[in-house]
């Protein structure tokens, strides 16, 4: 059984502090939306789809707070509630994918009576919760039949059960495969700056005993030269109409590296991940973080005070370095724009 980062008990959220893994194991308790909205911002919770399923559970606690005369003016409330879930983090578009859909239940149901629009949208957002982890075994089903057995993968940041309500996208196809009765390998990239790759991924693996083995961001090359890498398998923050794909900083360099060495680069999300609104990569926002992600580690300096920093969080694929997009209704393997217009119809 993989681990679900995210549970809603005993009337209260309660989310595993990724900020802490692996050495310690802390579960925080959420009863505001507020601070839901914090532990976004501060990556307690992170990985796309886990953003995603955080904010619907976060609107849902800030729907509790709402005491109002009329449904506009409990729309008008519930608006504000999920501008501040979705001013938090910019470039993962499940975000505001669950958000838009938590009004929209709201909307759909006007006529409930204060206290069962409330009840209806916690039952929204445990529907989000549930929903994406039988996406994320639906995609793993249809992602294991591109991976050979024997397969030595390279994955990039955690898009696992940590970055999901559970299983995981690019780890939920290596599960998939392990349980499709296939040996494989992970490699996995220790993906600096907040270093998701070492402390998340070889955490999340080890635990479910699937061979895992950690390398710097600046081994993959040498590795790949050397023949010791068959594909390689990401996660999405972002997917443009077009296929052009934003994933965590670094995947564009591992993209590039995969098509000199001719192996199959893979990206694996669910539908809520492609924005059909943005036609191309150029228009996905890219977040920038603090300086102090790259100037230290954990809480250790490592550049002298006052350097000069860049951090984007982010960076994009285009599409052409892509093998294939891997969703729960399918892969899109050639002419992106219409595969994946099809795929998030539903055809
Ligand atoms: O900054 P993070 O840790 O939220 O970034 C996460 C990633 O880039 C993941 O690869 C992506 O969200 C896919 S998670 C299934």
């Amino acid at each position: 059984m993989s681990i679900k980062p995210i549970l809603f008990e005993d009337d209260v959220l309660k989310m595993l502090d990724q900020r802490l893994l692996p050495t310690r194991e802390v579960w925080l308790e959420y009863r505001d939306y507020r601070a839901v909205a914090e532990a976004i911002r501060t990556m307690v919770v992170r990985g796309a789809p886990a953003i995603g399923v955080a904010a619907a559970f976060g609107a849902a606690l800030g729907a509790r707070e709402i005491f109002a005369a009329s449904f506009d003016d409990f729309m008008r409330e519930f608006e504000e509630v999920c501008a501040v879930l979705a001013a938090t983090r910019p470039t993962a578009v499940n975000l505001f994918w669950a958000l838009e859909r938590m009004k929209s239940c709201a909307r759909q149901h006007a006529q409930l009576a204060g206290s069962d629009l409330k009840q209806r949208l916690l039952a929204e957002a445990l529907e989000i919760a549930a929903e994406d982890e039988r996406r994320n075994r639906a995609l793993g089903g249809h992602g294991e039949k591109l991976i050979p057995d024997g397969a030595r993968i390279l994955t990039h940041c955690n898009a696992g059960a940590l970055a999901t309500a559970g299983y995981g996208t690019a780890l939920g196809v290596i599960r998939a495969a392990v349980e499709a009765g296939k040996k494989v390998a992970v490699l996995a990239d220790e993906t600096r700056p907040w270093l998701q790759g070492a402390r998340l991924t070889a955490w999340e693996l080890q635990r479910d005993a699937i061979p895992v083995t950690l390398i710097c961001d600046n081994m993959a090359g040498y590795l790949m030269s050397k023949g010791e890498i068959d594909c390689v398998i990401v996660g999405a923050d972002r997917i443009a109409a077009n296929g052009d794909t934003a994933n965590k900083i670094g995947t564009y360099t591992v993209a590039v590296l995969a098509r000199e060495h001719g192996l199959p680069f893979y990206v694996a999300a669910p539908t809520s991940t492609i924005d059909l609104s943005l036609v191309d990569g150029s228009a996905i926002p890219i977040e920038e973080r603090a300086p102090a992600e790259v100037t230290h580690i954990g809480g250790v300096q490592l550049a002298p005070e006052g350097a000069a920093v860049r951090n984007p969080a982010f960076d994009v694929t285009p599409a052409r370095l892509i093998t294939a997009i891997i969703t729960e209704r399918g892969v899109a393997t050639s002419d992106f724009p219409a595969r994946l217009r099809e795929l998030v119809a539903g055809s």
